[in-house]
């Protein structure tokens, strides 16, 4: 006999259609898991949905040879911006795997490791703009780091300088939220409304990001460069399994896609600041990591991984700002069988097409893996310490087959930005009393977070 998933009361004939808010739906869930704990379902608009919230359960549906990636609702949505794209691409769909193996070797660690210095170039133009900031300034983090995350994303992959860390906002930045936001907020909405009110935004949107897109191949194509980064592959090489190239149009959509994936990196690093500030032992000890490590002189590829401590941290930070929210899992369908699936040796039932959705901000901070879960503690997050994890409670990156791409670049660029964050500049809190609140679409960003940034005092 199975255990029936919890579901919050609801209203007759809407469900929960007010339980979860269309504008921050993972703080919602957040606070669902936070009331129901491992398991929990939403019923609306004639969907029933299941959230999973805890990390063995979080482990079972990364079972690949049980479950798959669900795509579905908002990942759908946002195939009117970037179609069959590695984000959004069918199971069923051959450009995928196309996309996969032509794609991958630009993001595996050898080719990440070539862009360091161009990484820590970005990362200085940030620096020298906070540091030369009036010592009575307050800023939002997250803006200044959004800026950065573009300008190294699109100058590693694109080889392209944007100089947009400082300036006017570069209109990518718009057109991503205004896309995604519009890509979560839709299937909330009756059709009707999304074509007659809504659809222009999500065009206009569609329309910025992809010239921008253009617009680098072209002037690719005018300055043809040695330079082999992953434009030029996404323009030149081969699938070698296939033979086929990408399209003119799909190497659009992998352009937008890649700023969109690596926007949860500055989310990612604003909740980090956060924690570092609440944990001020945390940035004596990465600093006398980084002193011993690095000293004084530039910071090299070489040094990354001997900072056990800061990895730890930046661990820590992925696994507490939870900056890629979840990810959506579907049993693999079984022609011909379509008896219930059961999920933790039967003490729950679903039925065999059911989606699930697997909550981080549960999973991450589960009271069975981690004594204190809210507490932010490197330590754990390192060496042995860190191998005896449960997997389910290590899947900041996603799952399988369908799991990050650009974890390395991610990676490289979280270790490089938050090393040399604590090491070059002192954060003060503007408010010391302020506690995370977060709100976002395919990830999620301390809200109305702000703090004093001024040069570090030695
Ligand atoms: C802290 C930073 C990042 C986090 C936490 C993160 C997290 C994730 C997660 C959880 C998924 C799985 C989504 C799903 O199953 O539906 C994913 C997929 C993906 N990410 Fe990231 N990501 C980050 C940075 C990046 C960066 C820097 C890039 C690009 C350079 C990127 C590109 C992608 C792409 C293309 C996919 C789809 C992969 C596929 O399905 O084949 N992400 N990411």
């Amino acid at each position: 006999m199975s255990t029936p998933i919890p579901q919050p009361p609801g209203v007759p004939l809407l469900g929960n259609i007010f339980d979860v808010d269309p504008s921050n739906t993972w703080w919602s869930l957040k606070t669902l898991a936070e009331k129901y704990g491992e398991i929990f379902q939403i019923k609306a608009l004639g969907h029933r949905v299941v959230f999973v919230a805890s990390a063995a359960l979080a482990e079972e549906l990364c079972d690949q040879k049980r479950f798959r990636k669900y795509v579905g609702g908002p990942v759908v949505e946002i195939r009117y911006a970037v179609h069959d794209s590695l984000f959004t691409a069918f199971e069923n769909e051959e450009s995928w795997g196309i996309a996969h193996r032509i794609i991958a070797p630009q993001l595996a660690p050898e080719a990440i490791a070539s862009h360091f210095d161009e990484v820590v170039q970005c990362t200085d133009d940030l620096i020298a703009k906070w540091q030369g900031l009036d010592p009575a300034n307050r800023i939002h983090p997250l803006d200044d780091l959004t800026r950065l995350n573009l300008e190294a994303n699109v100058l590693t992959l694109f080889g392209k300088k944007l100089n947009c860390v400082d300036g006017p906002e570069h209109p990518m930045i718009r057109a991503m939220e205004e896309s995604t936001s519009e890509a979560i907020k839709r299937p909330t909405r009756p059709k009707l409304l999304n074509w007659l009110v809504y659809g222009g935004k999500l065009k206009k949107a569609t329309k910025t990001m992809r010239s921008f897109a253009a617009d680098l191949v072209k002037d690719r194509q005018e300055h043809p460069s040695d330079r082999r980064d992953l434009l030029w592959t996404l323009m030149n090489a081969k699938d070698p399994e296939t033979g086929k190239a990408l399209t003119e149009s799909q190497v659009i959509d992998e352009i937008v896609t890649m700023p969109i994936g690596s926007s949860t990196a500055p989310c990612a690093i604003a909740a980090g600041i956060l924690f570092l500030l609440q944990n001020p032992d945390t940035v004596v000890r990465a600093r006398d990591e980084l002193d011993a490590v690095v000293g004084d002189g530039p910071f090299k590829h070489e040094h990354v991984a001997h900072l056990h401590y800061v990895a730890g941290l930046v661990r820590e930070t992925l696994r507490l700002s939870c900056a890629a929210p979840g990810f959506n899992i579907e049993p693999i369908p079984k022609p011909g069988d379509e008896s219930p699936v059961l999920l933790a040796g039967g003490k729950y039932q679903v039925p065999h097409n059911q989606a699930l959705i697997i909550v981080l901000a549960g999973v991450n901070r589960d009271p069975a893996v981690f004594e204190e879960p809210l507490a932010f503690r490197p330590e754990r997050m390192m060496g042995e310490a860190f191998e005896q994890l449960p997997a389910g409670v290590k899947k900041w990156f996603g799952n399988g087959k369908r799991e990050c791409i650009g974890k390395h670049w991610a990676w490289e660029f979280l270790v490089v930005v938050m090393a040399k964050l604590i090491r070059e500049v002192d954060f003060e809190a503007v408010d010391p009393s302020y506690q995370l609140k977060q709100d976002g679409w395919f990830n999620i960003r301390p809200v109305d977070f702000s703090v004093r940034v001024k040069p570090r005092a030695r």
